[in-house]
């Protein structure tokens, strides 16, 4: 064993792991393109400020930042936010709206190791920008629901947790603490992780006196469930005739919103949970996460509505809306069941050599068919047929191609279907025909 371990959190992949890594990647590239995305991708190395004043303290603490040989202070991508809004933003003018753009690259937090968390993961990210109304998350929480059923999960194994973050600012100017709001939502952040006792204490450090008040005021808001009880609870608050007009409009979004996801056949996946508030800096209105039925794993997928974001990049004026896939949570929880393809790479055709002059014919044909664009294989070394054979059935292979003196003098080579072991003779020159034929 070599001392030279791989980094923590960072995984290595074998051809096997990267057999389904492909998988996943190619169903998020399908099922976005079905969906009208673009792919666009943004550099890995950024500038530490990008990820300082846009991504939020909690991953500012994860940064993997250092100083480069210029004296930059950079550093690793955690996520790819930022950059797209700086991206919109250099071409906004020239951009066709609504934008649609998908990515799938490799994200870096140092973060502490636990199951579904790693320190490189990849996320597919998928983005709708310039369209300030509820269609873009109705079509952004189809393509994440389509995303998981194109895995085979459905309805049993995955649901949206949507929430707001606009309502939770209108529910707390409303009890006067717009000014501290930021500070109360970091402990709805962490309202089912954060012992009671303690997240009690922080709330009196906010509110002072008003504490008990609050906290039971927090309670009920992470209780509702429908747009019935949401207005219920803003009836216990007082709420002027101001926020009164801004909660009327707010419901009306929530009423549209709930009512497109019907429409697009997908309201039984999405719950409304007030809990979920996002620890990124940048969300200014619906939010959302993904998470197993069981709630056994860590989340699957997370994002929300950034309306400011581009204009801090030095943008125009630009609602936004998006999310964030990664591949760890997601690949345990296919492998959990069963749902993880266990396919390998195949050949077309494995070359048998008899000897040195077959060789010589096998070599020119490998070439012929593989600009043909067939795959094929064949040993190095000189061979008995019975370890050829062997070799062929290993590597997948649907035909071996069989190079003997005999069928040589013939111009013909001798194709043996690997599957039913039928056998029949091709000349050399009409392969590539033959295997377009039987492979279709
Ligand atoms: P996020 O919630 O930080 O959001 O990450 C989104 C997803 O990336 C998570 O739900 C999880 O699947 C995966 N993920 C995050 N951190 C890790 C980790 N350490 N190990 C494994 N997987 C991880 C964002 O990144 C936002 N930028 C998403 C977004 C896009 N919002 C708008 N557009």
């Amino acid at each position: 064993m070599s001392n030279f371990k791989s980094l923590p959190g960072f995984r290595e992949f074998y051809p096997e792991d990267f057999v389904e890594r492909r998988f996943l990647f190619q169903v998020w590239r399908q099922v976005a393109r079905r969906f009208g995305f673009q792919e666009y991708d943004g550099p890995v190395l950024e500038s530490l400020e990008l990820f300082k004043a846009k991504s939020g303290d909690e991953i500012e603490s994860q940064l993997f930042c250092f100083e480069d040989k210029g004296g930059r202070e950079i550093s690793l991508r955690p996520e790819l936010t930022p950059t797209l809004a700086r991206m919109v933003a250099a071409r906004a003018n020239a951009l066709k709206r609504p934008i649609k753009w998908f990515s799938v690259g490799d994200n870096f937090r140092y973060e502490r190791m636990q199951k579904g968390r790693l320190r490189c993961f990849t996320q597919l990210n998928a983005d709708i920008l310039g369209e300030a109304g509820p269609a873009a998350e109705i079509e952004l929480l189809a393509l994440l629901v389509q995303i998981f059923q194109g895995f085979g999960l459905g309805e049993d194994d995955f649901f949206i947790r949507l929430s707001d973050r606009n309502l939770w600012m209108l529910y707390l100017e409303a009890q006067g603490f717009a000014v501290q709001s930021a500070k109360i939502l970091e402990i709805v952040d962490k309202w089912e992780r954060m012992p009671e006792e303690a997240a009690k204490e922080k709330l009196e450090s906010i509110v002072g006196d008003s504490a008990v008040q609050v906290w039971e005021s927090l309670r009920a808001f992470l209780e509702v469930r429908t747009i019935a009880e949401l207005s219920k609870a803003f009836q216990s608050v007082s709420v002027n005739s101001e926020l009164d007009e801004a909660l009327e409009a707010r419901i009306r979004d929530w009423t549209e919103l709930l009512g497109g996801l019907d429409a697009m056949g997908i309201g039984s996946y999405i719950e409304m949970d007030l809990s979920i508030v996002r620890g990124l800096a940048y969300y200014t209105g619906f939010v959302f996460e993904v998470f197993d039925r069981a709630k056994e794993n860590r989340a699957l997928a997370g994002g929300g509505r950034y309306n400011s974001l581009i204009q801090k990049m030095g943008g125009p004026e630009m609602p936004a809306v998006g999310f964030g896939l990664g591949d760890v949570v997601l690949a345990d929880i296919l492998r959990e069941r069963g749902l993880m393809p266990r396919f390998v790479d195949t050949l077309d055709a494995y070359l048998v050599v008899g000897g040195e002059e077959e060789r010589v014919a096998a070599l020119s044909d490998a070439n012929v068919l593989r600009q043909a664009g067939f795959s094929v294989d064949y040993s190095f070394k000189s061979q008995a047929f019975g370890k050829q054979f062997k070799a062929a059935s290993a590597s997948g292979a649907r035909f071996a191609l069989i190079y003997g003196s005999d069928e040589l003098e013939n111009g013909v080579v001798k194709i043996r279907n690997l599957s039913d072991r039928s056998e029949e003779e091709v000349p050399r020159a009409q392969l590539p025909l033959f295997l377009r034929d039987r492979l279709g």
